[in-house]
């Protein structure tokens, strides 16, 4: 919110590109400056370029997005939309907050993976998350550090975060650094997840990053199907509905993590299949992850 507001507050007639789908911290951020904006449809590079072109070169912009989409699972066009802020001269703004510590070679995210960090402007990140602490974060050059830094009330009005907080993510980051193979332990336990469902018949939408999706598409159903997931097996899965997704889109969002045990998979599969399909299978000899699971 801060980053945001501040530059719209202070470069006078800024005007912000921003993703249909981006956050609400986002939208917050840009409301709160009141400058002219522009939503393009949901990672769509075509639409955004046809905005891009309404707006006069010498005026300044900004084009705001997610590196990950976190209702979704969606992954932005990074490389793209960063040359098409060049050619129309637009600064650029990610939210990698459901990048960070899961993407790239040290765990910076998908800027890192895709080898983009020089391209973009400004990234938001999160110590929460991945990084399991709490605090947030923006890196960009000195000279827009120094900037937000000056000009950004929510930044200068608020009590900075303790040094026991600081130094708990600072051994995380570390940890991040140094253990690549944990990152490739959660992404087989993704892709480990993702086969149990369809093996049960387990419908969810397919896109390339850790957020698995089954969708709902009605906010009783979902609900409904959460709490018996809850109730009747033991598993607590979020129902997602709006205004966190657009009406139609509700649904039950899984992020796994490195620690999940095929037992733990399974269960959830298990447990998913008997509440969507009725299945009736109730020898738990057969299910003997689910046993352990218990
Ligand atoms: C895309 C995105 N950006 C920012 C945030 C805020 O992160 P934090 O609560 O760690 O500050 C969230 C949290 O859910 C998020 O999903």
């Amino acid at each position: 919110v801060t980053t945001l507001q501040t530059l719209g507050k202070n470069i006078p007639g800024l005007v912000f590109f921003s993703d249909e789908r981006n956050h609400a911290s986002i939208i917050e951020g840009i409301r709160g400056c009141k400058n002219e904006k522009k939503i393009f449809r949901h990672n769509d590079v075509g639409h955004l370029e046809e905005l891009l072109k309404t707006v006069p070169s010498d005026k300044p912009k900004l084009i705001v997005f997610e590196s990950v989409y976190s209702m979704s699972g969606t992954i932005s066009p990074v490389k793209t939309i960063a040359e098409l802020a060049k050619k129309y001269n637009a600064l650029t703004y990610v939210d990698e907050v459901h990048g960070v510590g899961l993407y790239g070679k040290t765990g910076a995210g998908i800027l890192e993976q895709e080898d983009q960090q020089h391209s973009i402007d400004i990234l938001n990140g999160t110590l929460s998350k991945a990084v399991g602490v709490f605090g947030g974060y923006i890196a960009a050059s000195a000279i827009i550090i120094d900037f937000i830094r000056s000009f950004g009330s929510g930044f200068i009005f608020t009590t900075s975060l303790p040094p026991a907080i600081c130094a708990a993510a600072n051994k995380s980051i570390q940890f991040i650094q140094q253990n690549n193979q944990l990152r490739k332990h959660f992404f087989e336990n993704v892709k480990q997840l993702r086969t149990a469902f369809d093996n049960n018949g387990i419908e969810f939408k397919s896109n390339d990053s850790h957020i698995t999706i089954i969708p709902m598409e009605d906010a009783t159903r979902c609900r409904q199907i959460a709490n018996q997931l809850l109730e009747k097996h033991g598993v607590y899965l979020q129902p997602i509905n709006y205004p966190t997704v657009p009406v139609g889109e509700e649904c039950l969002r899984i992020i796994i993590t490195a620690r999940h045990l095929p037992k733990h998979i399974n269960h959830l599969a298990y447990s998913l299949k008997k509440i969507l399909h009725g299945d009736n299978q109730t020898d738990w000899k057969e299910f003997p992850a689910v046993a352990l699971a218990d």
